[in-house]
């Protein structure tokens, strides 16, 4: 370039940014993480570099910790045991679980102090281990310190293994919407631990199939039929079923994520959102009485009724997305379906606008075109949704 060109280069007024950056990590599925013979979570540290002795602090969801009183010391114990490679910067650190680890500031705020009094910098790891609320929070807290502390995710929900915690969201609910505060910020990797699950009370177990349900309708027509087939194993969680739904369902989230064009949501589709604007909304309304896969389980065959009310989807295929869920156990009725708010409309239609607020631009909702084939509207009418509750009423009371 010519003294003269690169002068003139020099004076443009807008010189393009551009540069991109790679994201991988790898999701595990193994059995007894902690038991001192299980290399993965070393694997895991030393991933990047392999020589070095890496730091870590652990935050253990209370009811994990309550479910497994010897986790902590066990924990403890394998960094012991591999101390050339592993150092737990200080004792494990217990934090509430469930949603109320994403309805307190105080916690996060309580997590930065210890992160700060231990010196955690952005070579060190916090390890979260807990369901999808903890690692929520945990992986939030995390992301911010720092501008990013690394952060592994030890899921031990069905929910958390099959769907959030292979992802790359993190946040915590604000001014009563959820998730108004997070990041998107992928994981340095994910350790599913299958012992996790044998420990999970029955109703968590079934709360996350739901997100199971929800992907194979969008996406997977031979997994939805699969599901049929298995649904009374999986009615009463028998260990390998649940193991290959989990396994399908957080393999199927991974290909949306990596290869569904948009991992960081910037446009204004949520793909792996179907059955979601109303579930939020009654997760809240119900002041989180209803677990989130509950509220999904919900919000999926609403969506898949009105799908049939608006002509996108043949009559009586929202007959088999009701059996299948209710096939699992899920009640498919609460109350707050027809709870209205003071100028007398129904509460849940302020989904819609949580949702679409939450991305910015055109309302986009995922509707089912087919069994497996998930298709996007823009446009929800109040009367179809309304007559798609009455359905879901008129159906609980047939049982
Ligand atoms: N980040 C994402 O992409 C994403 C996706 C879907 C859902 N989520 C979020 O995940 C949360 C729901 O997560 P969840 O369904 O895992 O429930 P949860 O985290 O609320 O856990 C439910 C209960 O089970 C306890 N628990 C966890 N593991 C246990 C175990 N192995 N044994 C016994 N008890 C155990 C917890 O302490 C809690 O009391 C919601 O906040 C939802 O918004 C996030
Ligand atoms: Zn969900």
């Amino acid at each position: 370039m010519s003294t003269l060109d690169a002068e003139r280069a020099l004076l443009e007024d807008v010189h393009l940014q551009r540069f991109s950056v790679t994201y991988d990590y790898p999701v595990w599925f193994t059995r007894d993480l902690f038991d001192p013979g299980n290399p993965i979570l070393l694997d895991a540290v030393a991933r990047q570099e392999p020589e070095r002795r890496h730091r870590a602090v652990v935050f253990l969801d209370e009811g994990v910790a309550n479910q497994l009183p010897d986790l902590a010391r066990r924990i403890e114990r394998y960094a012991q045991a591999h101390s050339q490679q592993l150092e737990l910067a200080g004792p494990v650190h217990l934090v509430d679980g469930g949603e109320a680890a994403k309805n307190d500031y105080d916690i996060i705020l309580n997590l930065l102090r210890r992160l700060q009094s231990l010196a955690i910098d952005r070579q060190s790891f916090v390890i979260a281990v807990g369901g999808g609320a903890v690692l929520d929070m945990a992986g939030f807290t995390a992301t911010i310190c720092h501008r990013g502390v690394r952060h592994i995710r030890v899921p031990t929900t069905v929910l958390s293994q099959n769907d959030s915690g292979v992802g790359v969201k993190n946040g915590v609910n604000a001014f009563g919407q959820k998730n108004y505060l997070g990041t998107f910020a992928p994981p340095f990797a994910v350790i599913n631990d299958s012992a996790f699950i044998d420990v999970l009370p029955g109703r968590d177990k079934r709360a996350g199939m739901a997100e199971a349900v929800k992907v194979a309708l969008i996406r997977d027509r031979s997994f939805f039929e699969w599901l049929e087939a298995e649904a009374e194993a999986l009615a009463r969680f028998d260990v390998r079923a649940l193991d290959i739904l989990i396994r399908r369902c957080a393999l199927l989230h991974m290909r949306q994520i990596a290869h569904g064009g948009d991992p960081f949501e910037r446009g204004s589709a949520r793909p792996l959102d179907y059955g979601h604007w109303s579930a939020h909304k009654l997760e809240t309304l119900s002041g989180h009485e209803l677990r989130h896969g509950e509220a999904v389980a919900l919000g999926i065959v609403l969506d898949a009724r009105y799908s049939v009310l608006c002509g996108l989807l043949e009559p009586g295929q929202e007959e088999r997305v009701w059996q299948l869920l209710r096939r699992l156990g899920f009640r498919l009725w609460h109350e707050t379906l027809e709870k209205r708010v003071s100028d007398g409309s129904r509460a849940v239609m302020a989904g819609l606008r949580d949702f679409r607020e939450h991305l910015g631009g055109d309302l986009t909702i995922t509707l089912l075109e087919e069994i497996g084939v998930g298709v996007e509207v823009h446009k929800m009418e109040e009367d179809l949704v309304l007559k798609s509750i009455a359905w879901l009423r008129q159906h609980e009371a047939q049982g």
